[in-house]
């Protein structure tokens, strides 16, 4: 085993991982994943959301070896996490997309891929992880995204999530203040700041010159990458309605997810539109500040979907026992998308692969000491009522 295994090994939880990724990546380039929205209240608020719900352990009886698996859209998998969409998971480390699917399928689990990937979802294909889903955009040449969903299904993707919350872009403040931009280009200061991060630049050179969106490559626009970036709000149509979910719902034969779902009328009208599971997310907080925080908007939602459909959750999942207060609530899995970038940065796959591990060991150990030994058992009597 590689020195640069056995330092992952030696992390053990999603805040050390953070904290690994942090000294290896150029600030600008970890704000870009770290970063929020404006006042950045709504990034916090995920996370805080989940400490207002206390676990009732009830320790006789337990046993240490829990069922974590589940079905989904079809699938089985190994736990109930996902690894959700973030583009230019390239940047993050060479080939970045392919490493984090290739964990994803060693350890079980889905993978979703970005329209923003730095490979075309062609290139993701061949790698053959699986289940592997495919994230889509409404554009105002509706033709792009038709030609975006056609290149899935011949991908042999196994369900398309369509990203709804994204058409007008946030305001991201730790990338003005940073001077972010893509492909990233590092200040005097940055770069008298990167004597640690020396590593990452040695290993990202050759990478960071031919970082690109890779399923744009129809754009004219994309032969420059900065180009790309900076058209890539105007090619997003704000002018989304339901009649885009109904088109695709017609064009794409397999399972249909949308992503960024907040209000229980909006997951109610999905169903209606033949969708066949939603994603309560409010995209990380890098868009509306101040919207709800995921959690906190769950049990409404699953109190109108009643059963019709699952219901995931992205946003603020840090630890495994945040799956298990998500689950309580009602959501069938989870997505994690700030914690695989991290696992990227530090490792790689093999980063990738321990952000799982980790997860799967404290979900165990969480329902173990819950007493409960499947996610079957899993209901929101685990979880403490001031009236017990
Ligand atoms: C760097 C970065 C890039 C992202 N890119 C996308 C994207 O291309 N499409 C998308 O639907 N969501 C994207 N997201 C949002 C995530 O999929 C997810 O909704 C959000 O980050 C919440 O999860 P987290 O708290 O685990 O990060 C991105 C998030 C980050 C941090």
């Amino acid at each position: 085993m590689g020195q640069s295994a056995r330092t992952i090994q030696k992390i053990h939880s999603i805040a050390q991982m953070r904290e690994r990724a942090r000294q290896i990546l150029p600030k600008p380039v970890f704000d870009f994943a770290d970063g929020g929205a404006e006042d950045e209240l709504t990034l916090k608020d995920n996370e805080d959301a989940f400490q207002q719900h206390s676990l009732v352990s009830r320790p006789i009886n337990t046993s240490a070896e829990c069922d974590l698996s589940i079905e989904l859209l079809g699938k089985k998998m190994s736990m109930p996490l996902v690894i959700g969409p973030t583009g230019l998971s390239g940047l993050f480390h060479a080939d970045g997309e392919r490493c984090a699917a290739r964990a994803a399928t060693r350890e079980g689990i889905a993978f979703c891929l970005s329209h923003g990937s730095v490979c075309t979802l062609e290139e993701l294909a061949a790698t053959e992880s699986a289940p592997r889903w495919m994230q889509v955009f409404v554009y105002r040449d509706r033709s792009f995204t038709e030609e975006h969903v056609a290149r899935a299904a011949a991908a042999g993707y196994d369900a398309l999530v369509l990203t709804v919350d994204n058409q007008l872009v946030g305001q991201r403040e730790r990338d003005l203040r940073n001077g972010f931009t893509i492909p990233p280009r590092f200040s005097i200061p940055d770069t008298l700041a990167m004597a640690g991060k020396l590593p990452w630049l040695w290993r990202m050179r050759k990478e960071l010159a031919n970082i690109r969106f890779g399923n744009y490559e129809r754009h004219e626009a994309s032969a420059s990458l900065q180009g790309m970036a900076a058209i890539m709000p105007t090619l997003l149509d704000p002018h989304l309605n339901w009649n885009d979910i109904k088109a695709i719902r017609k064009q794409w034969h397999g399972p249909f997810i949308i992503k960024g779902i907040l209000h229980p009328e909006d997951a109610v009208k999905a169903l209606d539109y033949g969708v066949d599971a939603v994603i309560v997310s409010n995209h990380g907080g890098r868009q509306l500040d101040g919207a709800v925080a995921s959690l906190r908007a769950l049990p409404g939602i699953v109190k109108a979907v009643d059963g019709r459909m699952p219901i995931l959750l992205d946003g603020g999942i840090r630890r495994g026992r945040h799956l298990l207060i998500a689950r309580a609530l009602g959501a069938t899995a989870c997505l994690i998308a700030r914690p695989q970038l991290w696992g990227l940065a530090a490792g790689g796959q093999t980063g990738v692969e321990q952000v799982l591990k980790i997860y799967r060991t404290e979900l165990t150990r969480a329902m173990g000491l819950c007493g409960v030994n499947s996610l079957a058992e899993v209901s929101s009597e685990l979880l403490f009522k001031d009236s017990v």
